[in-house]
């Protein structure tokens, strides 16, 4: 089955692609590069073995879009292609909105066109906020969003809710972390990266002097704030068990959200231990102020996802800090061969 993959070589879209063709299906890959690059592509066939259909454009772009879909019979879409980063969507709210409830409109304009009715959506553990309950269930409320990123979340599930011909899954994802273990394929920040690890690697490598905790005077164990890790290709993993889902007519609604998380939190300086435990290299790091905006604590109940998709994550934080470490030091690698 053809399975078009938006951003299909993002980090979290081009680990998919790869489970994707492990559980037998085609994925077919739109993805502008805006946050991704070639050696992606090449990293998705040295590990399957087998070269994915790939479109360079952007799913704003109706005319590749409705040239895809009369090329290919398209069974489902898992849509990645979005900006995500919190502070760049303060300083460009409109790109925010435009990218990425644009582009959801665009492409489910298309999959209309061309009766396409199942639909994968990439949203966020953001759409929370601070939960009142700890570890968060699908049940917690949608809080008022804190940056144009959460809100473009949010506005993408509410288009969801309304458009009653598609059958979609939002896969809440709480923070995916790690790369796939051949070292092949991972994530690849532009400049200086916002999020914890690739930060972390880029530290232990030399690249960066030295790693700013975001505060540690949070009502929390050791002060530092609380998120909930998963490893990439666990992650991948849930998109392959939700399509399967749709697929098969299984869903009960035509529009269901999951958390996707480990269901277990681990602090800023646990996950920083985790990181020298597995690798032996040690972190510069010093106490800096709070990032504005940031939750103090978050964590996953992932009974529904387990219950529902028969999924359930399997590598532990140590792994996922392995992992990313070997993608850094691959990177490093193609760098000087360039
Ligand atoms: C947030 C959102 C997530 C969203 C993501 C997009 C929440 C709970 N999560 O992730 O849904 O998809 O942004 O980027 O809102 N940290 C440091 N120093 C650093 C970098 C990070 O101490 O240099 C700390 C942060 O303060 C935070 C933790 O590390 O406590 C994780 O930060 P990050 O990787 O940026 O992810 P979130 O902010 O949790």
């Amino acid at each position: 089955m053809d399975i078009l993959v938006t951003g299909g070589l993002g980090f979290i879209g081009s680990h998919t692609v790869v489970s994707l063709i492990e559980a037998g299906y085609r994925p077919v890959i739109i993805d502008n590069l805006s946050n991704s690059d070639l050696s992606i592509l090449q990293g998705i066939e040295a590990i399957t073995g087998s070269s994915p259909v790939f479109f360079k454009g952007d799913v704003n772009d109706q005319a590749l879009l409705s040239s895809i879909f009369e090329q290919f019979k398209i069974s489902a879409v898992i849509h990645f292609a979005a900006f995500k980063a919190v502070g760049e969507s303060v300083q460009k709210p409109l790109d925010y909105y435009q990218n990425n409830v644009g582009g959801l409109v665009s492409l489910l304009k298309s999959m209309k066109r061309y009766n396409v009715h199942h639909l994968v959506f990439s949203s966020s553990c953001t759409v929370y906020g601070e939960p009142e309950h700890i570890p968060v269930s699908e049940h917690e409320s949608i809080k008022p969003a804190s940056s144009p990123y959460g809100a473009t979340k949010q506005m993408c599930e509410t288009i969801l809710q309304d458009v009653n011909w598609c059958h979609s899954q939002c896969l809440r994802y709480f923070n995916p972390v790690g790369a796939h273990s051949s070292a092949h394929i991972g994530e690849l920040p532009l400049g200086v990266p916002n999020n914890l690890v690739p930060f972390i690697t880029q530290t232990a490598a030399g690249i960066r002097k030295e790693l700013v905790i975001f505060g540690s005077d949070y009502p929390t164990p050791d002060g530092t704030n609380i998120r909930d890790y998963i490893h990439v290709m666990d992650l991948a993993s849930a998109h392959v068990a939700s399509l399967n889902r749709l697929l098969k007519g299984e869903n009960k609604h035509y529009f269901e959200v999951f958390n996707i998380g480990s269901g277990k939190g681990n602090s800023v300086l646990e996950v920083i231990h985790a990181f020298e435990n597995a690798t032996g290299v040690k972190v510069p790091y010093k106490i800096g102020d709070r990032r504005i905006g940031d939750v103090v604590q978050v964590w996953a109940d992932t009974a529904k996802v387990t219950e529902t998709l028969g999924w359930k994550p399997s590598r532990g934080i140590e792994e996922m800090m392995a992992d990313a470490w070997r993608w850094q030091q691959q990177i490093q690698r193609n760098q000087e061969l360039n």
